[in-house]
């Protein structure tokens, strides 16, 4: 257990991280930080009032007021415009650009020690932004998107076979949008490549309906993007880190050299312990999974030089 998280941002999956990090007893005192404080406040004691339900001593606060972000171990940042139905994630990159600028001076200013956590859109080019503007080391500021892709990943497979999630493991990489990299080949039910298990047709339907997962939420929702799949994601993450398990798991990183790639930050198969992202994990990429990567990269690339 650490002493401190912070969430900046009280929309929905603030509000979902706030909850799952308390339920899942990953630190004595929970920071959520929104722009309107009565609302926030609010958010904060709705959960507060959950535990003696689930039985956790986590301190929640609600404040609009980021200093109040001094002393956090861990930052996690959910603040941004969410894309409506039709948009694209790079839609919304003007706007919560500005968004992160800002919060970014608050932590640098007030939790220049924390391991940050970016879940805005579009995350990847955010998470890029974050490491540029704080200059910290790159072990320190990470995205997640990897892991609920990955998961969306899952549970499709489970939904199209009778396989248990509990033997499946997704890795889905490269960028969060159209062109992220579902990697059949290293997606596996108890070590079996589903491509020794599946036929082409269901792991192509499979692959594409991850790469729709988000979009595929949206238009269901229509008022509201997917929340709670995310929340379960950054709490995969800050347990890690918190419980220093050394996981290897896909997650947004600077790359510097790994992978053919240099300044830009994408998903790759990283180890995540208590020193953030502790290893790159190369994979012998073959050439289709290559293309596919070096695709992604090149859209990631193509946004953050509009910023
Ligand atoms: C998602 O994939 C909103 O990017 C988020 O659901």
């Amino acid at each position: 257990m650490v002493n401190k998280i912070s969430i900046i941002g009280a929309g929905r999956v603030g509000e979902s991280v706030a909850q799952i990090l308390a339920i899942k007893k990953l630190t004595e005192c929970i920071m959520l930080i929104g722009r309107n404080e009565q609302r926030t406040k609010g958010i904060a004691l709705d959960i507060q009032e959950t535990a003696s339900a689930h039985q956790f001593d986590a301190k929640l606060t609600g404040s609009n007021d980021i200093s109040n972000i001094k002393n956090s171990n861990i930052v996690i940042i959910t603040a941004g415009s969410p894309r409506k139905p039709g948009m694209d994630r790079a839609d919304v990159l003007a706007i919560n650009l500005k968004i992160i600028d800002q919060i970014m001076d608050g932590v640098i200013k007030y939790a220049p020690d924390a391991y940050v956590i970016v879940v805005s859109n579009p995350v990847d080019v955010l998470t890029y932004y974050a490491n540029q503007k704080s200059n910290w080391p790159r072990n320190r500021i990470m995205g997640q998107a990897g892991i609920l892709d990955s998961m969306r990943m899952s549970s499709f497979i489970a939904m199209e076979t009778d396989y248990s999630i509990n033997d499946i493991q997704a890795m889905v990489l490269g960028g969060h949008g159209d062109t992220m990299v579902p990697l059949p080949r290293f997606t596996t039910v108890s070590g079996i490549s589903i491509e020794h298990l599946l036929d082409r047709a269901t792991i192509d339907k499979i692959i594409q309906r991850t790469r729709d997962g988000g979009a595929e939420i949206l238009n269901l929702k229509q008022k509201s993007s997917a929340y709670d799949a995310p929340g379960a994601a950054v709490s995969i993450m800050v347990e890690a880190i918190v419980h220093n398990k050394h996981r290897l798991l896909p997650c947004i990183t600077m790359l510097e050299g790994e992978y053919g790639q240099s300044d830009i930050a994408i998903g790759v198969p990283v180890v995540l312990g208590k020193n953030g992202i502790e290893k790159i994990v190369e994979l012998d990429f073959n050439t289709e999974e290559q293309k596919a990567f070096d695709t992604s990269a090149q859209v990631i690339k193509g946004l953050i030089e509009e910023i």
